[in-house]
């Protein structure tokens, strides 16, 4: 009995997704161990590793286990690392004094990764959270209410010459002040750290989703809410110019590599930038977006394997040509077993 159905068509494009071997032929995006960053919390002393209930599987690590992380990671095929300071909260003030420290813990650290593990790339923040007492990225104006930029550039500037100094391979600006590209490049020059790279955090939004990182370097607690307003600095989420905007002056200024974050809820912004750069663009899936996938997995709603592997798909497919990731040494674990 022929098909009363059947149709005359050309085009099936369900041909070339017939079996594994054509699908795997025509794929187009295909994720490296090599494109994931992977962000790491460093605590003081010697202690075990502090687990951060809301972003499961992620624990803040002292020196000694924070060098055998990096050792694993590299073994995984990880090539870069950004790591994250928390620091005891007596040693945090309004002005973040300690982050100026020639003794600060980031510096510590660094130091014991580079010599460890040299091979790996190593990538610090530059921003004041996790050193004031309020939690923000910088220093407040006289009335105390809001971030004064050009003091705060000048901190950061400073910052970040003891970074390069420290032996890190990119120094991150996640502050969202005015000029301090450019201030940064300047400073770094000046020091004689002509090749420290800038990795700027060119969009990056006033977003939600940062509530469980503000856990785990103890930012939130600082300030007495995850939920800290950073809305005078940090972009706006309904907006997609302003990152164009930012762009054209984190190129001018000097930025090697520009990024969007968060990643998962804003492709369309890393979509855009690609087009408006040859720089290359890094995307940062933020603590929430691994938290809520963790979460969904956990109630048994979603695949956690399977999330996660799409998630970053779709970041790298929008453009990104690196990501950071709390999923970063499952992810090239899995990728390694089966690519
Ligand atoms: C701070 C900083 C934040 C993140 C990276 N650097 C949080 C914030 O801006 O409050 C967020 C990362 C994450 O959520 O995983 N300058």
């Amino acid at each position: 009995m022929p098909n009363p159905f059947k149709l005359n068509l050309v085009h099936r494009p369900r041909r070339l997704r017939r079996t594994a071997g054509l699908r795997a032929l025509v794929e187009e995006t295909v994720l490296r161990p090599e494109d994931l960053v992977a962000p790491l919390f460093v605590i003081d002393g010697k202690g075990r590793p502090e687990a951060i209930p809301s972003m499961p599987g992620v624990s803040r690590l002292a020196i000694p286990d924070l060098v055998k992380e990096c050792r694993a990671l590299g073994k995984l095929g990880i090539l870069a690392v950004a790591l994250f300071p928390r620091i005891d909260a007596r040693l945090k003030d309004e002005e973040g004094t300690a982050a100026l420290r020639e003794d600060a813990l980031i510096l510590r650290a660094v130091r014991a990764v580079k010599r460890a593990v040299p091979g790996l790339t190593v990538m610090t923040d530059i921003a004041l959270d996790p050193y004031t007492s309020h939690g923000h990225d910088g220093v407040l104006t006289a009335d105390g209410r809001d971030v004064d930029n050009d003091r705060t550039v000048g901190i950061l500037s400073g910052m970040a010459v003891l970074h390069a100094a420290a032996g890190v391979d990119l120094v991150a600006p996640s502050d969202m002040m005015d000029g301090r590209v450019g201030a940064i490049r300047r400073a770094l020059d000046a020091a004689g750290h002509e090749g420290t790279a800038i990795m700027a955090y060119t969009a990056k939004y006033a977003s939600a989703y940062y509530g469980p990182f503000r856990d785990a370097v103890g930012s939130a607690k600082a300030a007495g809410t995850r939920g800290l307003d950073k809305r005078s600095y940090q972009l706006n989420p309904a907006n997609r110019r302003e990152a164009f905007t930012e762009l054209k002056l984190d190129e001018a200024e000097g930025a090697d590599i520009v990024m969007v974050k968060p990643a998962g809820l804003y492709l369309d912004i890393i979509r855009g930038l690609r087009y408006a750069t040859r720089k290359p663009i890094a995307a940062y899936q933020v603590s929430g977006e691994y938290s809520q996938i963790h979460a969904a997995a956990r109630l048994g709603w979603l695949d956690l394997a399977l999330c996660r592997r799409e998630s970053l798909i779709a970041i790298k497919r929008a453009g990104a040509d690196m990501i950071l990731t709390y999923f970063a040494r499952e992810m090239a674990a899995e990728l390694r077993k089966a690519p």
